[in-house]
């Protein structure tokens, strides 16, 4: 019987590994190399043993302070006590309830907890499914099956999934999806408000970027994709994998708006700034800006994969029964997991933590960029989605390893050079304080050994 554990309990040190650590590194290495896709790409061929807030260790010893929760999945750090009881607790009582067969009871009060969470109560009819890619999947069909309409138009940059459908929305790399098309057709891509995207100076001031993107959108419903054909538009709210831009209120209410005149659907892709992680309960509500349908997963269930499309009852409502569903969709122990992580971010001000530590992330990495302005050109972000772009490529990589030989473990993103930090939203300050140092011992180390 696994240990009953309390939600607000202190969590436990990390387990102590015995047995000859090296010989199990080189045997997970070689199976890797061996038998695992290499499609798949990876930081380095280590391997994860266990995990307790914001540390991992790996199966060659080494503790490291995780700066990645998984890709912003692991919100309330690893093996979160309140998450893990809830894990045991509905695993001993049924693991698998199909959804088309029944309904679980963890699913239904999550669709209840959720309700109360959404930044509109319009947005108030929920389809579950397991990852972000699949949810996007979903929303596309919505989008069509509601407006009668093929088209959809996505930011230039914008990173919504590897699936078909979800990949044919992606334009943040070519290879999430080269060699694999014909991709789905009838899609159109406009610029999202980032200098990169319209090709113009990185001081060009935000009121610019939004009136060159908007011209765009207005270019691309005029000589691409008429509004009468076009179901929806597409936008990530702080673009991810694209670089960790946030795409400014005004822009997001010109999208509304353009919508709005159009019978266009707004879809909000929250699958990584969902659930607190930009400071918010989701990052429309930095806009005010409602959109038609949204999409989350990620940080949603704290590490069980489980995802979600939520719009209006009416728009919901042109799915006939059975467009929507899937094995696996809406998984017992998945919702469960996703119950006790939102109740515990209600529960404990969660936000509060994210904007104390954002500022303190931003204070720190602002002075290391007010000391190297010819290196790290821009600063930016939203609450604890927050990354640094250099001037020079590759200086992403650089600091991304010196960062892990001094054991924290930081992600890329984007074709530009960008080192990204997502860590759990429960990170405390002296936690912050430590992958800070190491930040900046780390880009320092990289300029010194480029003199
Ligand atoms: C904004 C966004 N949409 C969709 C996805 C795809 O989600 P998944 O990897 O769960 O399929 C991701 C994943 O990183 C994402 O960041």
């Amino acid at each position: 019987m696994a240990p009953s554990v309390s939600e607000a309990g202190p969590v436990a040190p990390l387990p102590t590994k015995a047995g000859p650590e090296s010989q199990s590194t080189a045997r997970y290495q070689s199976i890797a190399r061996n038998h695992i896709a290499p499609a798949l790409g990876r930081l380095r061929d280590h391997v994860f043993t266990s995990g307790r807030g914001l540390r991992v260790e790996t199966s060659d010893g080494r503790s490291l302070l995780d700066f990645t929760a998984g890709i912003g999945v692991t919100s309330l750090g690893h093996c979160h006590p309140a998450v893990t009881e809830a894990i045991v607790k509905q695993a001993s009582a049924i693991v698998h309830v199909q959804c088309a067969i029944a309904l679980s009871e963890p699913y239904t009060d999550l669709v209840e907890q959720l309700v109360g969470m959404m930044p509109s109560p319009s947005l108030d009819s929920f389809f579950f499914w397991n990852s972000g890619s699949e949810a996007n999947e979903a929303a596309i069909k919505i989008a069509r099956a509601h407006t009668r309409r093929n088209n959809i138009v996505v930011m230039q940059g914008a990173y919504h999934g590897r699936t078909s459908g979800a990949a044919a929305l992606t334009r943040s790399k070519t290879s999430f999806f080269a060699r694999s098309g014909p991709l789905m057709p009838c899609v159109f891509t406009t610029a999202f408000p980032y200098w990169h995207a319209l090709g113009v100076p990185a001081s060009t001031p935000e009121d610019e970027l939004v009136r060159l993107a908007v011209h765009q959108l207005e270019q691309t419903l005029q000589q691409q994709s008429a509004p009468e054909d076009t179901a929806a538009i597409f936008i990530e709210p702080v673009l991810g994998e694209g670089g960790y831009v946030p795409a400014p209120a005004s822009f997001m209410r010109a999208l509304r708006g353009v919508c709005d005149r159009h019978g266009i659907l707004l879809v909000a892709d929250e699958v990584q700034t969902g659930f607190g992680r930009t400071g918010r309960t989701f990052a429309v509500e930095h806009s005010g800006v409602t959109p038609d349908v949204m999409v989350f997963a990620k940080g949603f269930a704290n590490g069980m994969p489980l995802s979600g499309v939520v719009t209006r009852r009416d728009i919901m409502a042109s799915m006939p029964a059975g467009s929507l569903g899937g094995t696996y969709s809406g998984n017992a122990v998945a919702c469960a997991a996703a119950l006790a992580t939102t109740r515990y971010m209600q529960r404990h001000d969660v936000l509060a933590n994210v904007n104390a530590r954002s500022a303190q992330l931003f204070a720190g990495l602002r002075t290391l960029q007010s000391e190297l302005p010819d290196v790290i050109v821009d600063v930016r972000g939203a609450g604890l989605m927050v990354a640094l772009e250099f001037t020079q490529p590759g200086t992403n990589k650089l600091v991304q390893d010196a960062c892990y030989d001094r054991g924290l473990v930081v992600l890329t993103t984007s074709i530009y050079p960008v080192l990204r930090f997502i860590p759990a939203l429960v990170v405390d300050e002296a936690e912050m304080a430590e992958a800070l140092a190491i930040i900046r011992q780390s880009v320092l180390a990289v300029v010194a050994a480029a003199i």
